[in-house]
């Protein structure tokens, strides 16, 4: 794992910014995206930025079970607010949170991965170590599913909405095994809420018990972390 620590989020927005780009010269077209707060200062350094990925593919890694496109708390609004108004690329998908049929949905998103393989997937971390919505215990060689939120997930994400009640119980995320086959990786995580996730991912042990710790074992993974994001880290980067 190669670990870039920079001074504060900002900062690692250009970090980031420089990964998509070298990504985008060296030929990636199918780029696998996130949300949440975090990749927010590298969306605003691409938004900014005279990067094209008009002729390029975009696959999100989840989305909340029940919200339409257009509700202001999904990830379709999410991406369309922070990337894709600005940076449209040729296709982009989001699993769908309304499917009628689930498995069916989740299928088709798997199929899609497959026919399109992820070139430079981005990645943040939740404090209990989740990659996607893949909690703890989750397997390492799952692909797309539905899955029930757990209550740190659930406490984590009621800052976006009106109250607790109101965040999704469940959503569609790609699985850890879909995540792994992207050709290169690139995880953000900032403030000190996030360290003890980073030290477990970077220097603790692979286990399902902190799901982003399986990056050890990929031969492309850059974590772009800033100060208090890396505080609890024993060893010199
Ligand atoms: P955050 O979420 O970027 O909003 O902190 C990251 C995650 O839960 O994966």
């Amino acid at each position: 794992m190669k670990v870039i620590i920079v001074n504060d989020p900002q900062e690692g927005g250009k970090a980031g910014f420089k990964q998509f780009k070298d990504a985008l010269a060296n030929g990636a077209r199918c780029f696998g995206l996130a949300t949440g707060g975090t990749p927010q200062t590298t969306y605003e350094q691409l938004r900014n930025s005279d990067l094209d990925f008009s002729s390029c593919r975009s696959i999100n890694l989840d989305e909340y079970v029940g919200l339409a496109p257009d509700n202001d708390q999904s990830y379709h609004y999410f991406m369309q607010q922070n990337l894709f108004n600005a940076k449209p690329f040729a296709h982009s998908d989001v699993p769908n949170g309304l499917a009628s049929d689930i498995a069916a949905e989740c299928q088709r998103y798997d199929q899609l991965i497959r026919e399109h393989p992820i070139d430079f997937q981005l990645l943040g971390i939740g404090r209990n170590g989740h990659i996607a919505f893949n909690e703890p215990g989750s397997p390492v060689d799952g692909w797309t599913h539905e899955v029930k939120l757990t209550q740190s997930t659930i406490d984590a994400n009621a800052r976006f909405f009106a109250n607790e009640d109101e965040v999704p119980r469940s959503a569609l995320s790609m699985g850890i095994g879909a995540i792994m086959a992207g050709k290169k990786i690139m995880l953000e995580a900032y403030g000190e809420n996030k360290a003890d996730a980073v030290a477990a991912t970077i220097e603790g042990p692979v286990t399902p018990d902190v799901p982003a710790s399986i990056l050890q074992k990929h031969p492309d993974v850059v974590m772009i972390i800033d100060k208090a994001a890396a505080s609890k880290l024993q060893k010199q980067y």
